[in-house]
């Protein structure tokens, strides 16, 4: 299977204020030497207590921001957020992110239409974009009468179909959701996932999913990564991954999440 997404010795510093005025810049290290690789057509998982990298490694992978030392490359080529316009926009066109909050991703002012044309737009992808944009609306579950209408009217699950309607509208072959399930009431969650797995079917989907459910991750992902302090401490078949762990670190990390369900050892 060919690897459609891979980053190779990601670190990303950020400065952090000084301890004192005038003294030394300190850095946090947000990533550190990480090695990540998404097989095409796989759902890779990654988990990590808060503060542990996971956000930092995505946005490095969608070129949204760049590594302090480190190279990412989709379908075998180079890219990273010092790439040309031209690569970055490349990029661009075959990802699409979803964010935790559907409150806070969606534009307030804009019709939903408009909020899910927009990478139409950004990326000059001509054609009937009202087409588009009322098709994906049908994707993602919700009536394609919806396009005129604004995001205070709907609820915090259809909002995340209308995020997931914009990440998808350019067709990407590459999907990326940051906590995308988190926000959300657990029957919601539970619909929002059943859509990302048929989405994932219909439309041949490569995903990689942020996520603090270990539910989640076993239902929908092949493999997964586990994270703390800047680096991946274990990676694996989700299965073996989350039945035996091999890193004590993710044995707490398991054993904190109360939403796995408990199997006993055979
Ligand atoms: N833009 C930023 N400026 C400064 N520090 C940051 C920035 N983004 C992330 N960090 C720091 O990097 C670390 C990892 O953050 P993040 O990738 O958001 O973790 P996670 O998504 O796993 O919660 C944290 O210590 C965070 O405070
Ligand atoms: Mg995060």
């Amino acid at each position: 299977m060919t690897t459609l997404l891979s980053g190779r010795a990601l670190t990303r510093r950020f400065p952090s204020p000084a301890a004192r005025p005038f003294g030394p810049k300190r850095w946090t290290t947000a990533l550190d030497d990480a090695d990540i690789d998404v097989r095409e057509g796989t759902a890779l998982g990654i988990i990590g207590e808060s503060g542990s990298g996971k956000s930092t490694l995505i946005r490095l992978l969608l070129g949204l921001d760049a590594p302090t030392s480190g190279t990412v490359s989709f379908d075998g080529a180079p890219v990273d957020a010092r790439a040309r316009a031209r690569e970055l926009h490349w990029l661009r066109r075959q990802t699409g992110i979803v964010f935790q909050d559907p409150y806070a991703s969606l534009d307030p002012r804009m019709s939903v239409g408009r909020i899910i044309a927009e990478p139409l737009w950004a990326l000059g992808i001509e054609g009937d974009r009202r087409a588009r944009v009322r098709e994906v609306l049908g994707d993602v579950g919700l009536d394609a009468d919806m396009a005129d209408r604004f995001p205070h009217e709907f609820s915090g699950g259809q909002r995340q179909r209308i995020a997931l309607a914009r990440a998808l509208v350019h067709r990407p072959r590459l999907l990326v959701g940051d906590e995308p399930l988190s926000a959300l009431d657990v029957t919601v969650r539970a619909q929002i996932l059943d859509l990302l797995r048929e989405l994932r079917a219909t439309r041949q989907l490569t995903l990689v999913l942020v996520s603090h459910d270990i539910g989640v991750v076993q239902n929908l992902c092949d493999d997964v990564v586990v994270m703390k302090d800047g680096r991946i401490v274990e990676e694996g078949p989700t299965e073996k991954v989350l039945l035996e762990p091999q890193v004590a670190y993710t044995r707490r990390l398991l054993a904190s999440i109360p939403t796995i369900t408990p199997r006993s050892p055979s």
